[in-house]
């Protein structure tokens, strides 16, 4: 089981350039990928042609942006999040991405892009708390979708000086505690493959 081979789709809530989200799953994902049998899916939701959720679209023709996203999320085993914190909560960005993915199509099972994957939170803001408040509505939406949300959890304070040139957090308690979101999701992703 221990290099079972994996695939972890990469998530940022953030669409912006220079994202501070983006960075710390970017480091994290760095880490775990030099781990034997484990591959990283960068899904850039700024890349992705995603409009606002309309059940109206989705009737009309379901857009190929979220057909995409949906293809790469049903291909991974688990996912990894930096989810920024608007007003406490999620951003709009991740939450429009989560509700077009759950959206079923024909040939689906219900869920099939979430239920029974494991998934890491991560969450970055130059804020005392990091963002972390946020993350308690994250996990609640995933755990609703049937995502197994691992306990472990991240959220990097005062993130807009944490990285240094190389995009590598400068820290070392900081960056142990990321990492470990990233390791102990890999284990808990492997657990789930395991036939029982
Ligand atoms: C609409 C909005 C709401 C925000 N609310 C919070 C908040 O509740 N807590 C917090 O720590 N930062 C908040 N911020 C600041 C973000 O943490 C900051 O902009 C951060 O850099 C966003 O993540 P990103 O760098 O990945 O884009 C907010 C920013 C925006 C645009």
């Amino acid at each position: 089981m221990s290099d079972t081979p994996i695939k972890i789709a990469l998530l940022s809530g953030s669409l912006r350039g220079e994202s501070l989200n983006t960075k710390l799953v970017t480091a994290v994902a760095g880490e775990i990928e030099r781990q034997d049998g484990v591959e990283i899916d960068l899904i850039s939701l700024n890349k992705l042609d995603l409009p606002i959720y309309d059940q109206d679209l989705e009737e009309k023709e379901f857009p190929a942006g979220a057909l995409e996203l949906k293809r790469r999320l049903k291909e991974s085993d688990g996912f990894l999040i930096g989810s920024p914190e608007y007003n406490g909560s999620i951003s709009g960005a991740l939450k429009n991405a989560i509700d077009w993915a759950s959206r079923p199509r024909p040939d689906e099972e219900p869920l099939e892009c979430f239920k029974g994957k494991g998934c890491g939170l991560l969450a970055a803001s130059p804020g005392a708390i990091g963002g972390l408040r946020g993350l308690r509505h994250v996990r609640q939406i995933l755990t609703q979708l049937q995502m197994v949300v691992i306990p472990q959890e991240f959220a990097l304070s005062k993130a807009h000086e944490a990285f240094d040139d190389a995009g590598q957090i400068k820290d070392e308690n900081a960056r142990a505690m990321a990492n470990n979101v990233g390791g102990s999701l890999v284990k808990m992703i492997r657990a789930l493959k395991c036939d029982v």
